[in-house]
């Protein structure tokens, strides 16, 4: 089955309110790059929320993600899925958090079985690509097939249209 008929889904995490640099957010980066991805695949859209939302504050926000990482951390998530049953492909994106894969998106992932699931990851940042998140990725998410990813700077998202259409015809869709 090509991709383009395969039964997709986009997965985000992704936080809306103070960013760097000082702006607000209606709707996070990450989730805005989802948006364009089923604007072009028709995919479905899961948005991955925590139970307890983070400090609306950029520094709150940032001091208690370092804890989380520091401590390896996996805050419970409110709307998990019970399996990937109904889906192929899967498109899963998150935003770089201290170099890192924003804790509640670890807890997501790892209640599911990915195996035999064509994976796209992709990740918004602010200066340091995905630092290595996608090879980590393939690391964890055994027996899945992964395609070539993409990492967009945050404050870019919304003129991203166009590089995010050729990445996506280059990957087969
Ligand atoms: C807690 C926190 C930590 C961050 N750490 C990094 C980082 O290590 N490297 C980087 O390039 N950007 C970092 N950023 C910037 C975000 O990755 C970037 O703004 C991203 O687009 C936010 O996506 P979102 O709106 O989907 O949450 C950080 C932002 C936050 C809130």
């Amino acid at each position: 089955m090509s991709l383009k008929d395969s039964r997709k889904i986009v997965i985000t995490f992704s936080r809306a309110d103070e960013n760097y640099p000082a702006v607000q957010l209606e709707v996070g980066n990450t989730e805005r790059l989802g948006d364009i991805i089923i604007g072009y695949t028709h995919a479905d859209k899961h948005h991955i929320e925590p139970v307890n939302p983070y400090p609306k504050g950029y520094k709150a926000c940032c001091d208690q993600a370092l804890e989380e990482k520091e401590n390896n951390a996996r805050p419970e998530v409110a709307n998990p899925l019970d399996n990937l049953d109904n889906y192929d492909t899967i498109f899963f994106g998150y935003p770089i958090w201290w170099g890192e894969i924003p804790m509640p998106a670890y807890t997501f992932i790892e209640k599911l079985n990915f195996a035999g699931k064509t994976v796209i990851p992709f990740c918004t940042h602010e200066g340091s690509g995905n630092g290595g998140t996608f090879k980590k990725l393939q690391n964890i998410l055994t027996g899945a097939k992964f395609l070539k990813g993409i990492e967009i700077q945050g404050n870019r998202v919304d003129n991203s249209k166009e590089i995010v259409e050729k990445w996506l015809t280059a990957i087969g869709f």
